[in-house]
C-alpha cells in the first residue's frame, strides 16, 4: 500500500471516479490527474512513414562492433560488402521525425537497471545493434551470467542481456541433421520457458522478439498431450497451422510477466516487437537471394500474407495482456511495431555477405544468403531508435504510483 501522503483525502474519490472512467482506464497519479492527461495526445504512430535519403550515415562502424563481438555473419563491411547506399537512409514517420540515436540518453534511462532481449537470433541481432551504438559512448563489459549473454555498462551500473529462447515457451528445437535430433520442433505452449522466466524478478525492461522458429515444422503440446502439429507428414497429428500455436505462446509468455511481477506490485515495462520479414526471392534453402540495393518507396510493397497475419495476431495479444494487467499496477507493455518499416527494406541484409567475401573465387552457382537478419550497422538501428522514444515517453509519463490500486 502506497498511499502518497500529500493526496488530500478529499480528492480520493475523485481520483477514483477519474481512473474508472477515464476512456482508457489508465491509472492517473496525482500530477497527470492535473495535467488532463495532456501527455496522452500527439503520440506519433512511428510505424508508419517512409524511408528517406540521410547524408549522415550511420551512428557506429565495424571497427566499434568488432570491439563487442557482433556476430560476424551480420558484420557486412567486414564481409566484403562492396555497395554503401543501404547505410544512408533514415526512417521518417509521416507525423513525426524520429530523433537520431543518442547513447548517453539511453544510458541516462537504464540506469540501475537489467534490461533483458529475449527470442530468437533477431532479436540478438537488435541486442547488438544497440550495444554497437551504445559502445560510441560507453564500451561495455561481458560478464558471465548463467542462461543468458550478458553486458555490463559499470558507470551506469545497468546490464544489457539476450536470452536465447526461440518459441518464448519450453520447446526444444529442430535439427536440420537426423543424427542431431528431431526434424520437428516440440513446444509446450502452456509452459513459459524457464531459461529466462526464472529470471523475470530481476529484469526491469524485457523485449521479447521471435516468430521465425514457428515457420518450420513441429508438434505441439498443451499439458501432457499433443494439441496438433505443423507440417508432420506421417506422424498421425492434426495438422493445426502455426498462427494457433504462436499467439498462444506469446499469451502464455506475456501472462507468465504479469503474474510473476506485476502482481507482486513490482514493476516492469515489456515491450514486443513484431515480425521482422525476410526478402528471399525464391526459397531460402534453393538459393533465394536478396540483391535489391535501395529501399522499397511508400506503397511499392504491401504488408500481406504470413507476415501481416503474425503482426496482426502479435498486435491483438498486446491488447490482450493489457487488458489482463488492468487489475495489476506497474506494468507497462507496449508492441514495437517494425514490421511495415523493415518490410521496406530488402536491401539492408547480409544477402551473400553472411559470409567474408563470398565471391573472392569467382562467382558460385548457389551461394547462401541471409535475407533474415540485418547488417550491422543498418536498418536495425532504426528499431532501436523508436525504443528510445517509447522509453522516453514513457518517463516523461511516469506509471501509477499503484496507490490507487492497493485500496
Ligand atoms: C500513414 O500516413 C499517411 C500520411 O499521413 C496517411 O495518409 C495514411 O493513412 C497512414 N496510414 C496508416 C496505415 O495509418
Ligand atoms: C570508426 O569509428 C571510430 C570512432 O567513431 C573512428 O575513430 C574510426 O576512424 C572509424 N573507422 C572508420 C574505418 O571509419
Ligand atoms: C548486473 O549484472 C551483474 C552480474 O550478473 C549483477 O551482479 C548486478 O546485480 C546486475 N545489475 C543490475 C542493476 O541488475
Ligand atoms: C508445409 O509443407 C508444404 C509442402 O512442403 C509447404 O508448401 C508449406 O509451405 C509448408 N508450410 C509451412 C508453414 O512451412
Amino acid at each position: 500500500m502506497r498511499l502518497l501522503p500529500w493526496i488530500p483525502i478529499a480528492l480520493l474519490p475523485a481520483l477514483l471516479y477519474l481512473y474508472f472512467t477515464s476512456p482508457s482506464f489508465i491509472p492517473l497519479t496525482y500530477t497527470n490527474f492535473i495535467e488532463k492527461e495532456k501527455s496522452y495526445e500527439n503520440i506519433c504512430d512511428y510505424s508508419n512513414g517512409t524511408w528517406i535519403h540521410d547524408k549522415k550515415g550511420p551512428l557506429y562502424n565495424d571497427t566499434i562492433c568488432r570491439k563487442i563481438k557482433i556476430k560476424q555473419s551480420q558484420n557486412c563491411i567486414i564481409n566484403g560488402r562492396p555497395d554503401s547506399d543501404y547505410l544512408y537512409w533514415r526512417w521518417k514517420p509521416s507525423q513525426c521525425n524520429l530523433p537520431r540515436f543518442e547513447p548517453l540518453t539511453f544510458l541516462q534511462l537504464i540506469k540501475n537497471k537489467n534490461v533483458a532481449f529475449v527470442g530468437d537470433s533477431l532479436a540478438r541481432n537488435q541486442i547488438e545493434s544497440l550495444l554497437c551504438m551504445l559502445a560510441t559512448s560507453s564500451t561495455p563489459k561481458r560478464v558471465k551470467h548463467k542462461g543468458s549473454r550478458r553486458w555490463h555498462f559499470a558507470s551506469y551500473n545497468a546490464n544489457l542481456s539476450f536470452y536465447w529462447s526461440s518459441f518464448l515457451v519450453q520447446g526444444i528445437q529442430r535439427s536440420d541433421s537426423p543424427e542431431k535430433g528431431s526434424k520437428y520442433n516440440t513446444m509446450y505452449l502452456d509452459h513459459v520457458n524457464e531459461r529466462w522466466a526464472r529470471d523475470i524478478d530481476e529484469m526491469d525492461l524485457i523485449v521479447l522478439s521471435f516468430g521465425h522458429w514457428f515457420l518450420v515444422p513441429s508438434v505441439y503440446y498443451e499439458g501432457d498431450s499433443v494439441i496438433g502439429c505443423l507440417n508432420c507428414t506421417g506422424l498421425n497429428y492434426n495438422e493445426i497451422g502455426f498462427y494457433g500455436p504462436l499467439r498462444k505462446a506469446l499469451r502464455t509468455s506475456l501472462n507468465s510477466i504479469v503474474e510473476r511481477k506485476a502482481a507482486k506490485g513490482n514493476r516492469i515495462d515489456v515491450i514486443v516487437e513484431t515480425i521482422s520479414p525476410s526478402h528471399f526471392a525464391g526459397d531460402w534453402d534453393k538459393g533465394g537471394t536478396c540483391s535489391k540495393s535501395t529501399p522499397y518507396s511508400e506503397g511499392e510493397k504491401k504488408l500481406e500474407g504470413t507476415d501481416a497475419e503474425i503482426r496482426k495476431i502479435e498486435l491483438e495479444e498486446v491488447e490482450n495482456a493489457k487488458a489482463y494487467s488492468k487489475q495489476f499496477g506497474g506494468f507497462r507493455l507496449e508492441a514495437l511495431d517494425i514490421t511495415k518499416l523493415a518490410l521496406l527494406r530488402p536491401d539492408g541484409h547480409p544477402g551473400a555477405y553472411m559470409n567474408p567475401f563470398p565471391f573472392a573465387n569467382g562467382v558460385k552457382e548457389h551461394v547462401q544468403n541471409d535475407c533474415v537478419h540485418w547488417c550491422l550497422p543498418g536498418p536495425i538501428d532504426t528499431w532501436n531508435e523508436i525504443l528510445l522514444e517509447m522509453m522516453k515517453k514513457w518517463k516523461e509519463k511516469p506509471r501509477s504510483e499503484g496507490f490507487l490500486l492497493s485500496f
